[in-house]
């Protein structure tokens, strides 16, 4: 593969690879050989047009381990905001001899748009567009759920994830519910009528508007951000009426079985979809999920930029 644009494009082999390949470069990175040889003399473009703390300062750390040049780029302070196109900012890119994108957009598609329009040569890695996907963060989840479900190993058959809250503005969701499908796991979204996407109903997964019906049986709970910043109406009543029925507080919590696990992928509303308490509890993996994104964005640069036949 060369382009890594939607969690649909990983077959369950690829998937598997990633994961594996993620394992093997976190336990390289844990013996503290320090960099690791592999994209020496390769450079890695952060094209990023949206805010982000974690995403792309993951990004960075994972083609630095692998002694990749890494230049960043951000909209804001660019010629963008004079501006300049998509396609012109991509030649120049192209010309300035990348040889991996790693784009972040406000618009559904524009990753797609950059690595299918023959603008620029090198792979593109899709790392969020507008409300569409965020394949690494599928892979970065499903990496963390192996880790505590299934010892690191294999696939998630049988697991099931509980995805909660503002599924209709996020690309989290909608990467998830495809790559968890394809590992094999059960997929439940849980949100309001008013914060479900159009067509839900066709998505491989059961939907619910009751999250206390749904904590039983739940091997990890994925709470989402409300996305105010993308919300043009009133989607709910207020703010207390929303965390009453949607959000993940202790005593939802301590209806969990015992090895269930909560995810969130950040940044936080803290006291909105997750009280605090739950987010510091012993059962939140949410800064195991950071980690583990440095260690999946390596094996994808890695596999794209000419570590396997198969990706
Ligand atoms: C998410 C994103 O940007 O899609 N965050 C992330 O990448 N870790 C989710 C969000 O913004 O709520």
């Amino acid at each position: 593969m060369k382009h890594l644009l939607s969690a649909a494009d990983l077959s369950y082999e690829d998937a598997i690879l990633v994961l594996d390949t993620a394992k093997q470069l976190a336990a390289a990175t844990e013996q503290g050989v320090g960099k690791l040889p592999p994209l020496r003399g390769r450079t890695v473009v952060n094209l990023f047009y949206e805010d982000s703390t974690r995403t792309r300062i993951s990004f960075e750390a994972a083609a630095k381990r692998l002694s990749a040049d890494v230049i960043n780029f951000s909209a804001k302070g660019s010629s963008v905001s004079k501006g300049e196109s998509l396609k012109d900012t991509a030649l120049t890119l192209e010309a300035m001899g990348a040889d991996a994108v790693v784009i972040r957009h406000n618009s559904s598609g524009a990753p797609h748009r950059l690595a299918n329009a023959g603008w620029i040569s090198g792979g593109v890695v899709n790392a969020g567009d507008g409300t569409h996907e965020h394949p690494t963060q599928a892979l970065l989840d499903a990496f963390t759920l192996r880790n505590h479900l299934r010892n690191g190993e294999g696939d998630l058959k049988g697991v099931n994830v509980t995805i909660v809250g503002d599924v209709l503005h996020s690309r989290v969701a909608r990467s998830n519910v495809l790559l968890l499908n394809t590992l094999g796991a059960k997929v439940r979204l849980v949100a309001p009528p008013t914060l479900l996407p159009y067509g839900v109903e066709d998505w491989d997964c059961e939907v619910s508007y009751d999250l206390d019906a749904s904590l039983e049986g739940s091997d990890a709970v994925m709470m989402l951000r409300v996305q105010r910043e993308r919300m043009n109406a009133a989607y709910f009543p207020n703010a207390h009426e929303y965390s009453n029925r949607y959000g993940l507080n202790v005593t939802r919590m301590n209806r969990l079985s015992e090895n269930a696990v909560v995810m969130h992928p950040g940044p936080m509303n803290r006291g909105m979809e997750i009280s605090a308490d739950v987010a510091d509890s012993q059962r939140s993996v949410i800064v195991e999920q950071v980690a583990n994104g440095v260690s999946v964005r390596m094996a994808v640069l890695y596999l794209i930029l000419g570590g396997s036949e198969s990706m």
